[in-house]
């Protein structure tokens, strides 16, 4: 009997109930399940409260034929407990990778603009090739605080372009090939135009800081070096 192929989703985001992170992933990985793929899902930053934990994704990966990585950028980069696993992957899978096992990432960002992802994806990258996966490809979306962790299939037009690039990005893994040019230009698409995603994000910061009480302290700086 022919086994199904396993596909392994490691989020990225420590936000809890939902993350952007995780819409996007699941997205992908329903899409996968369709196409006849066995389905796993880790929270990275859970996974390594613990060492058994820990293990869990460890073996988890050693039995993905295939591991999506679903992150936030941080400071041009990834989350710490991102960093933290892939070090650990990659010690792990010292002597056994071997490149038949892949590594699709998928980054967003708070900015607007797509690119602000570039440095982590090419981290991402080059973690792939250091630890024995082949690069299925990487795909970036800007402004992804515009889809609040909201499950693609219920943010109408927002999650459009997002969603049908997860759904091309799924037919082309699901034939073994390479995430392709098209998806990743359409995950790029801005949501918003950039000045209506500006504007309603200061909307969003000043209302959040009335609610904490902070709206006077907006301005504040606390680390600036007097001279
Ligand atoms: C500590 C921290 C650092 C961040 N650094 C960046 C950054 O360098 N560039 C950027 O565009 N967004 C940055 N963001 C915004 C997140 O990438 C953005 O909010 C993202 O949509 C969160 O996705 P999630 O819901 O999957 O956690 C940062 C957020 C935090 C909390």
């Amino acid at each position: 009997m022919k086994t199904r192929r396993k596909v392994l989703l490691l989020i990225g985001s420590a936000k809890q109930p939902r993350s952007t992170s995780g819409a996007l992933g699941s997205y992908l990985l329903e899409r996968l399940g369709e196409q006849g793929y066995q389905t796993e899902t880790l929270l990275i930053h859970k996974s390594l409260r613990t060492e058994g934990g820990s293990n869990t994704l460890l073996t988890a990966t050693d039995r993905a034929d295939i591991v999506v990585l679903a992150f936030p950028t941080y400071i041009d980069s990834l989350p710490a407990s991102v960093t933290k696993a892939l070090e650990l992957v990659a010690k792990h899978r010292l002597a056994r990778g071997n490149g038949q096992q892949r590594l699709l990432a998928i980054a967003n960002c708070g900015f607007p603009e797509a690119h602000h992802n570039n440095t982590a994806l090419d981290i991402c990258r080059l973690f792939a090739w250091e630890a024995g996966f082949s690069w299925a490809g990487g795909l970036s979306l800007g402004g992804g605080e515009a889809l609040d962790g909201q499950p693609l299939g219920e943010a109408g037009r927002r999650a459009r372009n997002a969603a049908r690039a997860l759904d091309l990005a799924a037919e082309a893994v699901a034939m073994d090939e390479a995430v392709p040019q098209k998806p990743v230009d359409l995950m790029a698409k801005p949501i918003v135009p950039s000045w209506m995603y500006t504007f309603i994000g200061q909307f969003g910061w000043k209302r959040r800081a009335r609610k904490f009480g902070t709206r006077k302290k907006l301005q504040d700086r606390p680390f600036q070096r007097v001279v």
